[in-house]
């Protein structure tokens, strides 16, 4: 079994040491070390445990108990193929063998106050933030408990860049909006921990302070470099931006949110319910 200090290595390999002497815990090891998955072996994961997981992702926290996820299996085939086609670069949304959705469903307390005769508006800004961050938070405790049965899981936020074509294949009403979905299944090889910024860029004590983000940040761009080069067949927007001799995490990071995705989703809100009041 791998010590703390070599987890703690491999995640965040910035030489800052892991308190000792919390209690030895697998769970904690487990979330240290995971990553995720896009390749899946054949083996399909039992029914019985797709649904202990899918309870185990509705036990999570939920704002002001509003409950406002809800959480879609795509089971029919050739839905599955409907929506893994539109984005072939992700083979793995139409492969995984089992693939879910998770939706922030701002409907469910709008109905809830039409039932109880109340004034009640859920397509405001609240709402939309509210839903959306407990679906996120149903989604990661999937997320966990799967990797914590051997299961290995890929979030797919890209379906929101065609939110129109998946929403019609779905049904999705007004209010209702995916937030992600989540393939899962058992992995097919290995994989490599991604390694995360530094903790003294990430946490902050008592007051923010990001003064140290240039120098950290080239810091970190080298070390991820000597781990995982990005190819230089991988370099983003060459012709916007010209090859980069060096081309670390954050040239990459810059270069892919110049190039701003999910243009189709905020007209999608906005003609489905919410006005963000
Ligand atoms: C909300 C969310 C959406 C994501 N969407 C996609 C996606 O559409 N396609 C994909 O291949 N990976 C997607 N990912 C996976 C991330 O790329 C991955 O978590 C990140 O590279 C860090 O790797 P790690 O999880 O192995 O540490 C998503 C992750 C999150 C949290």
């Amino acid at each position: 079994m791998s010590s703390w200090s070599e987890v703690v290595g491999r995640r965040f390999g910035d030489g800052a040491p892991l308190s000792e002497g919390a209690d030895d815990n697998d769970f904690l090891r487990r979330v240290l070390s995971r990553k995720t998955v896009r390749r899946y072996s054949d083996r399909i994961p039992a029914e019985e445990l797709l649904d202990r997981l899918v309870a185990c992702a509705l036990s999570a926290s939920a704002k002001s108990d509003f409950q406002q996820a809800s959480i879609l299996r795509v089971r029919d085939q050739q839905k599955r193929a409907a929506i893994g086609e539109l984005f072939p670069s992700m083979p793995w949304i139409g492969a995984a063998p089992a693939f879910f959705i998770f939706l922030g469903d701002a409907r469910r307390l709008q109905r809830i106050g039409e039932i109880r005769g109340k004034p009640v508006r859920n397509g405001t800004l609240e709402g939309f933030f509210n839903a959306s961050i407990d679906a996120a938070l149903a989604m990661q405790t999937m997320i966990l408990c799967a990797e914590s049965v051997g299961l290995g899981v890929c979030p797919i936020s890209v379906i929101r860049n065609e939110i129109d074509k998946v929403a019609a294949v779905l049904g999705l009403p007004d209010l209702v909006f995916p937030v992600a979905g989540l393939c899962l299944g058992y992995p097919e090889g290995e994989g490599h921990v991604s390694l995360r910024l530094p903790r003294t860029l990430t946490t902050h004590a008592d007051r923010y302070d990001d003064s140290a983000l240039g120098l950290a940040i080239d810091d970190y761009d080298r070390r991820r470099h000597a781990l995982h080069a990005i190819p230089r067949e991988q370099q983003r927007s060459n012709a916007e931006f010209g090859e980069a001799e060096f081309y670390g995490w954050s040239e990459d990071k810059a270069r892919q949110a110049a190039k701003a995705e999910g243009a189709a989703f905020p007209p999608y809100l906005r003609s489905h319910g919410f006005s963000f009041d």
